[in-house]
């Protein structure tokens, strides 16, 4: 079956292996399937849910744009682009949000986590940031969205508001349901330090995650630190479930090297930490290297990726004003 792909990162700075992982190499295999049309977006306008430096801000999205192309994102087969320049999205979420209801809003734990304890300060924007995801994806009839097991609640929102606007427009099928593509190995990579925390550019600790962009003196430094404990490494996937850090740091190794986790217990089964972290750390650099000077290549030429994302703009406008168009006939407008 073809399948229509959509899927967003924010442009909130440093990239790091758990992106990576979780979501642009997914990009990248899906897109390499001749059955499917992807459309991959540096969603601006949800990055500004919390305060953003302006000049930051444009850096960002150009530096996100650079990571998804050096990691074998290629304008050529898929759609790549910044949300802020197709106005559709932001229309199509103020229509939206017309649809979606207080209650629905109010389940969504990652507002609960994001505003922390103080919600009464957050802004509005933070709040309805699932209509906007929202709108992203319906207005492109989007069939699969790749994410990270974190976005699972704001997909159920998607398909919920595209149900009820069916629904309430009798309208069937107009809005496509989308499903969420999460992966069922190596969903989540966690931080080095603590193996049951995620992997995250808010860590205050350097040492915690990798970034896209680190050299290879620090990705063997920062592996070498990595927590462990003190037994040799697994015989068996069992055992793997008491010892989060061998499951995090075996789960890397499997992930970037195509291979399942079992066949990496088999391969480094009974040895030492110290042996297998230099193959690790050998195996990222290898992966992360490469992709890291490609970013800084792409960087120094800011036209170069302000076409791409201009171009990518063009056609996802085509799609989205055209879907706008028809949506605001259902309702009336
Ligand atoms: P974010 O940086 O939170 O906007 O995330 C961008 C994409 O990377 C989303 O699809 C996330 O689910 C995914 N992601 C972020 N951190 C991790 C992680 N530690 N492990 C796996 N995927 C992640
Ligand atoms: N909310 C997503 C995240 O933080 C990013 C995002 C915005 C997205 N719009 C999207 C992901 C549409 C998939 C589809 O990771």
């Amino acid at each position: 079956m073809s399948k229509k792909i959509f899927s967003g990162v924010q442009p909130t700075g440093n990239l790091h292996l758990g992106n990576y992982i979780g979501a642009i190499k997914n990009f990248v295999d899906l897109q390499n399937d001749p059955n499917n049309f992807c459309i991959y977006c540096v969603v601006d306008l949800h990055a500004i849910t919390v305060k953003q430096n302006p000049e930051e801000l444009k850096k960002n999205i150009r530096e996100t744009t650079a990571a998804f192309i050096a990691s074998g994102l290629d304008y050529k087969k898929s759609i790549i682009f910044n949300q802020s320049l197709v106005p559709a999205h932001s229309e199509g979420s103020w229509i939206l949000s017309c649809i979606a209801r207080m209650g629905w809003l109010n389940r969504m734990t990652q507002f609960k986590e994001k505003a922390g304890k103080d919600k009464e300060k957050a802004s509005v924007g933070l709040y309805i940031y699932p209509i906007l995801m929202a709108a992203d994806i319906l207005l492109y009839d989007a069939t699969h969205v790749p994410v990270g097991g974190d976005q699972k609640q704001h997909l159920e929102l998607s398909r919920d508001i595209a149900n009820k606007f069916n629904l309430d427009f009798n309208s069937p099928d107009f809005l496509i349901a989308p499903e969420p593509l999460i992966q069922k190995n190596f969903a989540r990579i966690m931080s080095l330090k603590d193996g049951n925390k995620k992997m995250s550019k808010s860590d205050p600790s350097e040492l915690s995650r990798i970034n896209l962009n680190d050299s290879t003196d620090e990705i063997f430094n920062k592996i070498k630190k990595a927590k462990t404990d003190t037994q040799p490494l697994p015989e068996n996937e069992n055992d793997l479930a008491t010892r989060p850090e061998a499951e995090n740091l075996l789960g890397i190794y499997s992930s970037l090297n195509d291979q399942s986790i079992k066949n990496t217990i088999n391969e480094f089964s009974g040895k030492n930490f110290s042996e297998f972290k230099e193959k690790l750390a050998s195996l990222v650099v290898d992966k992360i290297s490469p992709i890291s000077s490609e970013i800084k290549k792409l960087l120094k030429d800011e036209k170069f990726i302000d076409e791409v994302l201009n171009n990518g703009a063009q056609k996802a406008d085509k799609i989205a004003s055209a879907k706008i168009k028809n949506l605001k006939k259902i309702i009336g407008l």
